[in-house]
């Protein structure tokens, strides 16, 4: 079903870290945890329960030549147990606290970005590439694997995670993490569950059906943790229908460990731990444990326990699922150790790819793009577009290779440590020098419009940057572009009617200024080489094939909550604690999802509301032609049909099939990612998952899917059918 894109030079990083791990010893990794559990003593086991963020100890008690990421946790070194060494996150090696001097690490592309690339091999090079630095930098468990769903395009954290649709984002989470573990490391999935906002992001709690979490987030991890197979999970922050996400036994213990047989462990987010008692409710695990300012697992546990509060049964179980994941995923039989030479050059080219393929063409009147060779005087405007590209705040930004050229930080953000609105990578300006050696490039800051129009003015063409920063620990205000964007564009746009806007930015943003430009470019956060990735897809050197993960509203009255809930919830900055956003002194509020399961494109598709952009739009310098729709029903329903390149150059598309029960929203339950020659025509075949169509019923605790007549489309985005046709369905039931 995924597109196969092959992606040169990746082999080569694959072939030299990704070896599978022979065991040194017999039994597999349960016979393995036990007979290690078996030697251990009590503290060494209330040991690997928990641990430190070592960047918030003083640096005499940090642990020596352990480097200093996210968190660590002592192992047992009389018996071969590693430290657990953690670092952030999903989109490369972080170092959010400077603490490991001047190091840096190659910067993916935002997770929207990638995820716009609707391409799991994508997503698995790319896990490859990242856990091969934590790897070579000393740490054993990456905490990747974001994907908590788009509910609300004003969410800070958005950018991290991987759009609004279940089928999409677990997919590509699962390559994520096996591209992750395929080093031998520990990757995480996260944050469990239903972690959509980060407005009171460790007081409020969020009120959903059970049927509606199995359909739409909890559906994401389903499919992520069958396809990636992460040995660990991170629970989240807020509290689901009461309770807190790390001591939630309907999550962690019926959904995780019952229904999903979740072999592995639980680890909490930093700061999310409430009790000892969560042990009882399946967390195995604190983490930064500074944060939650009770030592709820290492000396309340060890009370506990010796009170009888808490069985030592407990403790051992937790135990033994921390150390099953180490012999599962190889860590015990080839250590990690710090050292190992990185290819940055080899691994910034993983980077522009992913950013290639994850930019998305909007608009694109008359073909003004790709820029012509007419077009000589060029004038581009703002962004900072001459030192670098954006990139998203909090703790999976990642400090690139090169440094930051800016960091300003950004008063009112809520969070020292994250509010830092940063540039790095390479800059679009130098880029599209050097690809357009031949025309005259200058640039403009931006910061007055009226002198920006008078640069576009005497110019061919203006290439226009507009930015959304996105943090985490934050939610955004509204969909406007910051500072004076839309004013500087509208301006721009004014004076030279060849106006190109490329976007960087964390979410779907308003536009009020659309129909008066030229061409839109959503090139997100671009990562390392976002500079390169811009520039090649201006001059057609790359033919766009990214496609909306999200959908953009037109405006926040389309949303299923127009008011962000619990905007005025939320607790002044002075009682926002420093570290990690938590407001401590927040009064606990309920959010609610009036959308349940039907989150993004369905919504809309339910309210008849037409969006800014739908969800799997894109355009391309190319055209597709779908034809020969062959439909088979039954349990598993089979779509056929043939993709063909009409155009004339070549180019990769996303012809995406949806399916509509009778009174249902749409879903998508497959597509593809061919790249195909001009002239050259492919076939495609998706079968349909019966989990991602079906209704969950809560009292059967089963997947049910009725026999129906469904309609079928395949599409160029959730808007646009091209071909349609019925299918028959089989009444199926599955378990959870
Ligand atoms: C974030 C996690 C992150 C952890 C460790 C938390 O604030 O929610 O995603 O892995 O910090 O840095």
């Amino acid at each position: 079903m995924m597109g196969r894109q092959a992606i040169a030079g990746v082999a080569l990083f694959l072939a030299g870290t990704a070896m599978p791990i022979a065991a040194q010893e017999a039994g597999n990794p349960d016979q393995r945890a036990a007979r290690t559990l078996a030697q251990m003593t009590p503290e060494e086991k209330i040991g690997l329960l928990h641990g430190p963020m070592p960047s918030l100890l003083p640096a005499a008690k940090r642990l020596a030549g352990v480097p200093v990421g996210a968190g660590v946790i002592t192992g047992v070194p009389r018996l071969g147990i590693p430290n657990l060494t953690e670092t952030d996150a999903s989109l490369g090696v972080s170092n959010l606290n400077d603490l490991r001097k001047g190091d840096v690490a190659t910067a993916m592309p935002s997770g929207m970005a990638q995820a716009a690339s609707w391409n799991s091999e994508l997503l698995r090079t790319g896990g490859a590439m990242i856990g091969s630095e934590a790897r070579a930098k000393g740490f054993n468990v990456m905490l990747v694997g974001g994907v908590n769903l788009v509910r609300d395009p004003r969410a800070g954290r958005n950018f991290e995670y991987l759009g609004e649709d279940p089928l999409l984002a677990g997919t590509l989470v699962g390559a994520q993490i096996a591209g992750v573990q395929s080093n031998g490391i520990i990757g995480t999935i996260k944050h469990f569950a239903i972690n959509d906002l980060e407005t009171g992001r460790n007081v409020h709690s969020v009120v959903m059906d059970e049927a509606a979490m199995r359909e739409s987030d909890l559906l994401a991890f389903q499919i992520g943790m069958e396809k990636g197979r992460p040995h660990s999970v991170m629970c989240a922050y807020n509290r689901v229908n009461g309770d807190f996400a790390c001591q939630n036994p309907f999550l962690l213990n019926d959904v995780l460990r019952r229904d999903w047989r979740f072999p592995g462990f639980v680890m909490s987010d930093w700061g999310a731990v409430h009790s000892s008692e969560a042990i009882l409710h399946g967390l195995d695990q604190q983490s930064g444990e500074q944060i939650d300012g009770k030592p709820w697992f290492s000396t309340l546990m060890v009370k506990a326990v010796e009170e009888g509060r808490i069985p030592q049964k407990a403790v051992d179980t937790a135990a033994l699922r921390i150390l099953r994941s180490m012999f599962a995923s190889g860590i015990v039989d080839r250590p990690v150790t710090a050292g190992a030479a990185i290819d940055y050059d080899a691994h910034g080219l993983v980077a522009q790819r992913a950013a290639e393929e994850g930019i998305v063409l909007l608009r694109n009147e008359a073909g003004v793009l790709p820029l012509a060779a007419t077009a000589r005087r060029i004038v581009v405007i703002g962004g900072h577009a001459d030192i670098g590209t954006l990139s998203g705040g909090g703790s999976s930004q990642v400090r690139p290779v090169g440094g930051f050229a800016l960091e300003e930080r950004q008063v009112g953000a809520g969070v020292a440590s994250f509010s830092k609105r940063s540039y790095g990578g390479t800059a679009p300006l130098a880029a599209l020098k050097a690809v357009r050696p031949d025309a005259q490039i200058t640039f403009v800051d931006g910061r007055d419009p009226a002198a920006a129009a008078d640069a576009a003015r005497a110019a061919d063409m203006a290439i226009v940057f507009g930015e959304k920063w996105s943090t985490e620990a934050a939610d955004q205000k509204d969909l406007s572009l910051d500072g004076n964007g839309n004013a500087l564009i509208a301006a721009v746009a004014k004076a030279n009617p060849k106006t190109i806007v490329v976007l960087e930015t964390g979410n779907p943003v308003a536009m009020p200024w659309q129909k008066d430009v030229a061409a839109i470019v959503a090139a997100w956060f671009p990562g390392q080489r976002g500079g390169e990735a811009i520039a090649r897809v201006l001059t057609g050197a790359v033919n766009p094939s990214g496609r909306l993960p999200v959908t953009f509203p037109a405006s926040v009255d389309q949303l299923p909550n127009p008011v962000l809930p619990g905007g005025d919830a939320a607790p002044a900055d002075a009682a926002t604690r420093a570290t990690y956003g938590l407001m401590a002194s927040a009064k606990p509020f309920d959010v609610h999802f009036p959308e349940g399961s039907d989150a993004g494109y369905r919504w809309f598709a339910k309210r008849n509301a037409s969006p800014l952009y739908a969800f799997g739009y894109g355009l391309s310098y190319t055209s597709f032609r779908y034809d020969g729709l062959k439909v088979t029903g039954g349990q598993r329903p089979t779509i056929r049909f043939t993709v063909t390149n009409t155009g004339q150059r070549a180019g990769a598309d996303v012809p995406q099939v949806y399916l509509t029960r009778p009174g249902k929203a749409k879903r998508l339950v497959g597509w593809s990612k061919p790249m195909l020659q001009p002239g050259e025509t492919r076939a495609v075949s998706v079968t349909v998952d019966p989990r991602v169509i079906a209704d969950f019923d809560v009292r059967q605790q089963r997947w049910i899917v009725p026999s129906e007549t469904v309609a079928i489309e395949v599409a160029r985005s959730a808007t646009d059918p091209v071909l349609k046709g019925t299918a028959r369905l089989t009444r199926t039931t599955l378990k959870p």
